[in-house]
C-alpha cells in the first residue's frame, strides 16, 4: 500500500471513530509498535539512500499528520461530552403552566348583558367619552341654567380646536347623549343599547365612583309602552340573575323621560326577605328609565308625537357588584390583582 492509500483509509477511520477506544485502537493501529507506521519505518532500510531519505520524510509527515489528527478528534469527543452533560435535562419532570389571562369582572357582565340584549333584538353600539354640551345636556332637555345639571357634577373641558371649535366639552357623565346621536342618523323602528364609561365629580365611597359603566337602553317605535318597558326589562333581569325577578317602578323625575321612573327589582340575596344588602327593604335600587320625552325626538330630527319609546340607564358596575357580591365598587378600578383573581 503506497502512503497516499494509507492516508485516506486512515481520514476515513478517524472520521468514523466516535469515542476514546476508537480512537485508541487507531492509534494502535498506525502509530503501536507494530503498527503501520512502524511497518512502513521498517522497511525503509533496504532502500537506496536516495530513495531511503525522501521516503523517510514522507513517512514521518504522516506520522505526524496521524498523531495530529488522533489529538485533535480526542479533544473533539472531550468537548462534545461536556457540552452533552450540560446540556442533559429530566423529560419526566412535570413542567410548570404558564399563568392565563382572563377577562375583568366588568367585561364578563358587559358580555353577558350584550349577549341578552343581541337576543331580544337590540343592536349594541357605542358613542364618545368626551362629548359637547349639547349631546350630553342640551338635546337631553337639560338648558344651561337648568337645575336639572346638578343632578350630575360634570367635569367640563375647555375647548380642543380639532375636535370642536368653539363647543364645550364635558367628559360624558351618562351614555344618553347616544340616544340623539343615533337617532339623529337612524330612523325608527329602533332597538340599541349602549354600554360605556361615564364620568362624574363626585367623591367616592363604596358604591359610588368618579368613572364608572352604564347600558344605556333605547327602544322606538309607533305604539311603544310602558307595558313593553316592563316586559323587556323583567325578561333582562330574570335572564341576567336567573332567577324569577320582580320589577318595580317608582316615580321619578329626569328631563329626557316623561314621566320617569327609577327602577328596583326584587332583592336577588335574600328573596325579598329583607338583608343588609337591600337594607331590609327587599329592593334593590338599579337604574334610571322613562318614557322619550318628545323633546328628544325633536332634538334629534324627528317630528313631534310621532313615535314613543322608552328609555334607562343602569350601572354597569352595580350589577357587577350584585352578581359577585362585591362590597366596593372602587376594587373595580382598583387593578389589585388579588381582588381580579378571583374572576
Ligand atoms: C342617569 O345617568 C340617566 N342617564 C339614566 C336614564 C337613562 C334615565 C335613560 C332615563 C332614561 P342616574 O344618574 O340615576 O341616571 O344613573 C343611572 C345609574 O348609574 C344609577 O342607577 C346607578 O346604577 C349608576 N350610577 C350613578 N352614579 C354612579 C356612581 N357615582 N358610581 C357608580 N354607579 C353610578
Amino acid at each position: 500500500m503506497n502512503i497516499q492509500d494509507i492516508t485516506n483509509n486512515f481520514q476515513k477511520e478517524i472520521e468514523n471513530a466516535q469515542d476514546n477506544n476508537a480512537l485508541e485502537s487507531l492509534r494502535v493501529k498506525y502509530l503501536g509498535r507494530k503498527g503501520i507506521v512502524a511497518d512502513l519505518l521498517n522497511s525503509l532500510k533496504n532502500l537506496p539512500v536516495e530513495k531511503k531519505k525522501q521516503q523517510g520524510k514522507e513517512v514521518n509527515d504522516l506520522k505526524k499528520e496521524i498523531e495530529e489528527a488522533i489529538k485533535e478528534k480526542t479533544q473533539f469527543l472531550v468537548a462534545d461530552s461536556q457540552s452533552l452533560e450540560k446540556e442533559w435535562f429530566d423529560i419526566s419532570i412535570p413542567g410548570f403552566k404558564h399563568p392565563r389571562g382572563h377577562f375583568h369582572p366588568r367585561t364578563i357582565i358587559m358580555r353577558q348583558v350584550e349577549t341578552i340584549f343581541q337576543s331580544m333584538g337590540f343592536s349594541v353600539v357605542g358613542g364618545p367619552e368626551l362629548e359637547t354640551d349639547w349631546y350630553n345636556f342640551e338635546a337631553l332637555n337639560i338648558p344651561k341654567d337648568h337645575p336639572a345639571r346638578d343632578m350630575q357634577d360634570t367635569f367640563y373641558v375647555p375647548p380642543i380646536s380639532e375636535y370642536s371649535d368653539s363647543e364645550d366639552l364635558v367628559m360624558r357623565t351618562h351614555t344618553s347623549p347616544m340616544q340623539v346621536r343615533y337617532m339623529e342618523k337612524n330612523n325608527p323602528p329602533l332597538r340599541i343599547i349602549v354600554p360605556g364609561r361615564v364620568f362624574r365629580r363626585e367623591s367616592t365611597d363604596a358604591s359610588h365612583d368618579y368613572q364608572f359603566y352604564q347600558i344605556e337602553g333605547l327602544m322606538v317605535d309607533k305604539h311603544i309602552s310602558v307595558a313593553n318597558f316592563r316586559a323587556v326589562i323583567t325578561e333582562f333581569f330574570s335572564r341576567f340573575f336567573g332567577q324569577k325577578v320582580a320589577v318595580r317602578l317608582r316615580p321619578s323625575y329626569f328631563p329626557f323621560t316623561e314621566p320617569s321612573f327609577e327602577i328596583d327589582i326584587s332583592c336577588v340575596f335574600c328573596s325579598q326577605k329583607g338583608c343588609r344588602i337591600c337594607a331590609q327593604g327587599g329592593w334593590l335600587e338599579i337604574a334610571g328609565a322613562g318614557m322619550v320625552n318628545q323633546k328628544v325626538f325633536e332634538s334629534s330630527g324627528y317630528a313631534r308625537n310621532e313615535w314613543q319609546g322608552f328609555a334607562f340607564g343602569f350601572g354597569l358596575d352595580r350589577l357587577a357588584m350584585m352578581k359577585y357580591k362585591i362590597d366596593d365598587i372602587r376594587l373595580l378600578n382598583s387593578g389589585d390583582l388579588r381582588f381580579l383573581r378571583q374572576f
